[in-house]
Parts: C-alpha cells; sequence; structure tokens
C-alpha cells in the first residue's frame, strides 16, 4: 500500500500536467494569444486568423484590429497563420471549440475554405471576412465582407501608367512583382492592371512573378529580373513593401530608381510614402489597412442577428509625390 500511495503522487501530478497541456494545446496553433474557452459573460468574443506578419499593412492592420477590439470591449482571441492556410484553417477549428461568437478572418489564398466555412455555419458561429475574400460559390457561408476593391487598385496603377505613358513611341517594358500566389489581392491587382495597360499596346508586361508581399520576396525576385532582362522602363509591385525591396536591387544594380525605372505600388503605408516622396515611387494606389473600428461593429450587428451589407468597400484613393509630400506629416502607419 506504502510503495503505491508512493507512486500515485507523481502519477497524479503527471495527470494534471497533462490535462493542462490538453487544454493549452486546443489553443496553440501558428503563434497565437488565444487564450481558453470562450465564458458566458455577455462579452462578446471574437476568434480573428491573420494572415501573418509579412507587411508594413498587415502589421498596421493587426494594431487596427487589436486596439479597434480593446476599445469597443471585444475580447479578442488572435492568431498569426505566418502565411500559411493550414494554420488559418486549424485555428479556426479552435475558435469553433472555443465556442466563440464571432470569427473574423483574411485569408491568405481564395480558394479551399468551404469544408472550414461549413463547420462554422454549422456549430452557429457568424464568420466575417475582413482585407480578403474567398471564392466559395455558396455566399451564406459568410455574413459579410470588409475589404478593398483590389481590381480596382490595379485598374488604377495601370490608368496612371497609360497617362504617363501616351506619348511613348516605342515599347514600354513592365516588369510585375506580384504578391503570394492564390491571394485575392495578388490575382485581383493583377487583372485590374492588365485591363487598364490594354488600352495602349506599348505597355507590356515582359515578366510577372510572385515576391510574397515581402521585402526580401521584392528584392531577390527583382534581381532576376534585372539579370534577365536588359530594358526595364516600369516596375508595378502589388505592394509597398516589394517596391522597397526592389529599391535595393534597382540601386545596386546602378540605376536610378523612380527616373531610369518608373516604380508604381500599392498600399500607401509610411516607407512607401516617404520613397514617394523622395521621387524613388513614382505613384501608389491607397489599400487601407484600418479596418478593425468597422470590423467591431459589424461583429456587435451580427451577433445581436442584425442583417448586414453583404459587401463594404473600403474607401481609397491614389498618391503622386505631390500628394505624398502632403499627406506624409499626418500619416499614422
Ligand atoms: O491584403 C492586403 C495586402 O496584403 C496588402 O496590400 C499587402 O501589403 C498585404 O500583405
Amino acid at each position: 500500500m506504502g510503495k503505491m500511495r508512493t507512486q500515485s503522487a507523481p502519477w497524479r501530478a503527471a495527470a494534471v500536467l497533462a490535462s493542462v497541456l490538453l487544454v493549452g494545446g486546443v489553443a496553440a496553433c501558428g503563434n497565437s494569444d488565444t487564450g481558453g474557452g470562450s465564458k458566458d459573460d455577455g462579452k462578446i468574443t471574437m476568434g480573428f486568423s491573420q494572415v501573418g506578419a509579412e507587411s508594413g499593412w498587415r502589421t498596421a492592420n493587426t494594431t487596427s484590429i487589436k486596439e479597434s477590439a480593446a476599445a469597443a470591449g471585444i475580447e479578442l482571441k488572435f492568431d498569426d497563420a505566418q502565411q500559411k492556410q493550414e494554420n488559418q484553417i486549424k485555428a479556426i477549428r479552435n475558435y469553433i471549440q472555443q465556442k466563440v461568437d464571432v470569427i473574423a478572418f483574411s485569408p491568405v489564398v481564395e480558394s479551399g475554405w468551404d469544408t472550414v466555412l461549413k463547420e462554422a455555419k454549422d456549430a452557429g458561429i457568424p464568420v466575417i471576412l475582413t482585407d480578403r475574400s474567398v471564392d466559395s460559390a455558396d455566399k451564406s457561408l459568410y455574413k459579410t465582407f470588409l475589404g478593398s476593391d483590389f481590381v480596382k487598385e490595379g485598374r488604377l496603377a495601370g490608368e496612371w501608367l497609360v497617362e504617363q505613358k501616351k506619348t511613348a513611341s516605342g515599347p514600354v517594358n513592365i516588369v510585375e512583382l506580384q504578391g503570394n500566389t492564390g491571394a485575392a489581392p495578388a490575382n485581383d491587382r493583377k487583372k485590374g492592371f492588365g485591363e487598364a495597360i490594354a488600352a495602349n499596346p506599348n505597355l507590356k508586361i515582359i515578366a510577372s512573378q510572385p515576391g510574397d508581399f515581402t521585402r526580401a520576396g521584392g528584392k531577390q525576385v527583382m534581381e532576376q529580373f534585372l539579370k534577365a532582362n536588359k530594358q526595364i522602363d516600369v516596375l508595378f509591385a502589388h505592394n509597398d513593401d516589394m517596391g522597397l525591396g526592389a529599391l535595393e536591387a534597382i540601386t545596386a544594380a546602378g540605376k536610378v530608381p523612380g527616373k531610369d525605372i518608373t516604380i508604381i505600388t500599392v498600399d500607401a503605408v509610411k516607407d512607401g510614402m516617404q520613397a514617394l516622396a523622395d521621387g524613388k515611387f513614382n505613384f501608389i494606389a491607397e489599400c487601407s489597412p484600418l479596418l478593425g473600428p468597422q470590423l467591431m461593429d459589424l461583429a456587435k450587428k451580427v451577433h445581436a442577428g442584425e442583417e448586414v451589407p453583404a459587401r463594404i468597400e473600403t474607401q481609397e484613393t491614389t498618391f503622386t509625390t505631390e500628394q505624398a509630400k502632403e499627406a506624409l506629416p499626418n500619416r499614422k502607419y
């Protein structure tokens, strides 16, 4: 008996430790601060799955969401998926298990969400898409999509270029740095830009590769473009960060960014705006990351069972060098 008693204490400690690890394990996925299960304290709990931390835009978006949740009194369970769809699916499943009140996420890619969205729907948990959308045919799988019109951003970038090059008598060689493959902003910005530049047959995309929305990706792919193509007149980067990475490659190749190569980007984060004000970039189509306040309002409405519009488009503008100089002192991100 005495022997059994001495063995049972460590066994019990191990069992307690195992159950603690098991409960902790439910929340563990990607880089998360998801905490435990949802409590019935009248407070709305939102499970949010973020794409990652790939760009200045994303960092500003995460800050906006965290600050707005705190200001709105919404308990936020946040998970950083590190640019992996499988991590987002795991996080969403964890939120379903934890019985959160609302799930919101920014899908890293457009396709492949139907199964997990159906699981959320079957569990009676409303889903809000923010920043990026999905290509699901069944629109009842989510309540609303809050975010930019990425096709329009690409089109505005292309229209500006068409105007700049309207007197060009020969070919204008364009290289394109795309966002991560399969992402809505990569697909849509490419489409909008391509449609706009079709207005002038002199404008030709001679190379187009993903740089994954990161500075490192932008730099590396731009180096390849410069090696493979003698004459590059224009760079269209799907975000500021890739454009900023490309600046390093262009300068290292002995060219002057903004002069030898016209540079057009999307986002208008502070570093991008600084490059535009300095004449290293030539034009930016804005994409606003400040989605937090609208997202929290929508979460409250959806939780209360109110109808919300199926699509809420973010209001945005464009910037030239002069406009960037004016806007920079008040730019918050
Ligand atoms: O989905 C928005 C895009 O994702 C931003 O343009 C880019 O910077 C980010 O990584």
